[in-house]
């Protein structure tokens, strides 16, 4: 394991431990957020949830960012359209990509899935180029799939 894998393998089993002792999923996607963030010192790590045709945000860590998505639209309107993890190394190579900080330089968009259907996507945006890879997708796949969501 390089640096990085040893880092998402202590992080998978604080997700683990945090979503046994609590089965609220606002309070487990704040958690979540809050300990991604911290791990990795992302620019900004947050959920977004789907609340009738729209992405509403959810609980995130980092500097405030756009409440509404529509699907389809930016990266995360993609994955909850296509259902599967987008990697953006370059934003500004990514067509119809929103940009709720000039900051934000690559990014990876996580869909989260309740019996199929995707629910949320997790969202991380980093300031430097080319951040995150083929082991992010992996780790971050197997780490939100601890959330088991409620939502309705
Ligand atoms: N860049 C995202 C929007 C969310 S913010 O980055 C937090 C997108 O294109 O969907």
């Amino acid at each position: 394991m390089n640096e990085k894998e040893r880092k998402y393998d202590l992080l998978l089993r604080q997700v683990q431990s945090l979503a046994e002792g609590e089965t609220d999923a606002i309070a487990l996607m704040a958690n979540m957020a809050a300990v991604i963030h911290e791990t990795f010192h992302f620019w900004w790590t947050g959920f977004y949830r789907v609340v009738g045709d729209e992405l509403v945000l959810g609980p995130f860590q980092g500097p405030l960012a756009c409440t509404r998505i529509a699907r389809g639209r930016g990266v995360c309107g993609t994955v909850w359209q296509e259902a599967r993890t987008i990697v953006v190394p370059d934003v500004h190579q990514f067509k119809g990509h929103i940009a709720c900080s000039s900051a934000s330089q690559s990014e990876i968009v996580i869909p989260v899935f309740k019996e199929k259907e995707v629910v949320a996507v997790l969202d991380i945006d980093s300031e430097y180029l080319h951040t995150f890879d083929e082991t992010d997708r992996i780790w971050l796949e197997k780490i939100v799939s601890f959330l088991i969501l409620d939502i309705d």
